[in-house]
C-alpha cells in the first residue's frame, strides 16, 4: 500500500514501518550546538576559481568534512524551482488511479526501478520508510521512458526538462571544481561519464507521520553514484547528515536556505578521490503535522564501468584505500542497505 493512503487511514504506523528499538529516531541525538555550519558555496565564484582561491578551498573543506554543501548563485530561477516543487506536490495529490498510470509495478506486481510507488521490498523483515516516490530515468535523453512521466499536471514534463538542463550545467561545473580541488586534471571526473551514464530524477513525498519517534522518512544511507543535487521543500525540513561517521558521529539538521540547492557526493567520488572526499551518510526524519516534498537528481556512472582511486591520489603516505569495483556494485550495495532495513556500513577499503 502507498504510504500516502496509509497516512490518511491509520492512527499508528504499522509495525513494518517501526524501526527496531535501538534505532528509534529519537534515541539518536542531534547536536544542538553547531560549531561549523554546513558551507554555502557561491557557484559563480566557484566557476571563476582556480582551485587555490577561497571558493575552491571552501569546496575542498566541505567535501573533506561533510561530503556535502549548499550551493547558491547557480542561476536557476527561483520560479523554476518553486514551480517544480509545486508540480510534484500536485502530482502526489492526484487521485490514485491517475498516479498509477506511472506505476512502478508491471502487471500490478513486478517491481521496476522507474515509476511511481514504493521502494522495492526485498525481504519481509525489511523495515519500510515513510514515503512514496516517483523515480524517472532522465538521461541519456534518448532513452527516456515517457510512459512513466506524469501527464498531469500539464506543466510537469516541460518543467522537469528545463530543470534537468540547469542541473546538468551545475553538475559539470561542480565536478570540474572538485577535480581541481583534488589537484587532478580539470576534466578528470567529467571524463568518467560515458554517453551511457544514467541520471535519475527522484520525487519524494513524505506524508505526515503519527510517530516520528519510531519511523524514518528515509533510513540512514549514503548515495551510490557520483553526485546528487537536491531541491528541498521550502517550508518543511527533515534531512539530517551524519558528521564524523562511525559510532561517535553526530547528526546535524540540514538547514533550509531559500534559493539554495544541496549537493552531496556519492560513493563513486569517495572511491575516485581515494577517501579524501566523504560520501555522507544521511537520513530523513518525519513530522506529525506537515507533508514534505523533495526532488533529487542522481548522477551515476555507466553501471559496467570500473572505478578505482585516481592514480595521482595514491602514494606511500596515502595508500590505495579502495579496490577496483564496478559502478553497479555500489548501487547494489545501496539496495542491500535498504533491504536490511537498517545498517549503513562504512565502505570496504
Ligand atoms: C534521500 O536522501 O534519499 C532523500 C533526501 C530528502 O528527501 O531530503
Ligand atoms: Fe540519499
Amino acid at each position: 500500500m502507498l504510504v500516502q493512503e496509509l497516512a490518511a487511514k491509520v492512527q499508528q504506523p504499522p509495525s513494518r514501518y517501526v524501526q527496531p528499538e535501538q534505532y528509534h529516531p529519537v534515541s539518536l541525538a542531534v547536536s544542538a550546538e553547531k560549531p561549523d555550519p554546513i558551507p554555502v558555496i557561491d557557484l559563480s565564484r566557484l566557476l571563476a576559481a582556480d582551485g587555490a582561491d577561497d571558493e575552491g578551498s571552501k569546496l575542498r573543506l566541505a567535501l573533506e568534512s561533510w561530503g556535502l554543501f549548499l550551493v547558491d548563485n547557480h542561476e536557476i530561477e527561483t520560479s523554476l524551482m518553486d514551480d517544480l516543487i509545486n508540480a510534484s506536490r500536485e502530482f502526489f495529490h492526484l487521485p490514485l488511479e491517475e498516479k498509477q498510470k506511472c506505476s512502478n509495478l508491471i502487471d500490478g506486481k513486478h517491481f521496476q526501478v522507474e515509476g511511481y510507488g514504493n521502494d522495492p521490498v526485498a525481504s519481509k523483515d525489511q523495515t519500510l520508510d515513510w514515503l512514496d516516490r516517483l523515480h524517472l530515468r532522465v538521461e541519456p535523453e534518448d532513452e527516456r521512458n515517457l510512459v512513466h512521466w506524469p501527464e498531469h499536471p500539464k506543466c510537469f514534463r516541460a518543467l522537469l526538462h528545463q530543470y534537468i538542463l540547469n542541473c546538468k550545467r551545475i553538475k559539470d561545473c561542480i565536478l570540474r571544481a572538485m577535480a581541481r580541488a583534488l589537484g587532478l586534471e580539470e576534466d578528470y571526473i567529467v571524463a568518467q561519464f560515458s554517453n551511457k551514464a544514467p541520471s535519475f530524477a527522484r520525487f519524494n513525498y513524505y506524508p505526515p507521520c503519527p510517530r516520528p519517534d519510531l519511523v524514518f522518512g528515509v533510513k540512514p544511507h549514503s548515495d551510490s553514484g557520483v553526485l546528487t543535487i537536491l531541491l528541498m521543500d521550502k517550508d518543511v525540513g527533515g534531512l539530517q547528515v551524519l558528521k564524523d561517521g562511525g559510532d561517535d558521529g553526530v547528526w546535524y539538521d540540514v538547514p533550509i536556505v531559500p534559493g539554495a540547492l544541496l549537493v552531496n557526493v556519492g560513493d563513486a567520488v569517495e572511491v575516485l578521490s581515494n577517501g579524501f572526499f566523504k560520501s555522507p551518510v544521511h537520513r530523513v526524519m518525519t513530522n506529525q503535522e506537515r507533508e514534505r516534498v523533495s526532488v533529487a537528481m542522481f548522477y551515476r556512472l555507466d553501471p559496467e564501468m570500473e572505478i578505482e582511486p585516481a592514480a595521482e591520489l595514491v602514494d606511500e603516505r596515502q595508500p590505495k584505500r579502495y579496490g577496483k569495483t564496478k559502478s553497479k556494485d555500489y548501487t547494489t550495495r545501496l539496495f542491500e542497505t535498504f533491504a536490511r532495513g537498517w545498517g549503513h556500513e562504512p565502505m570496504e577499503p
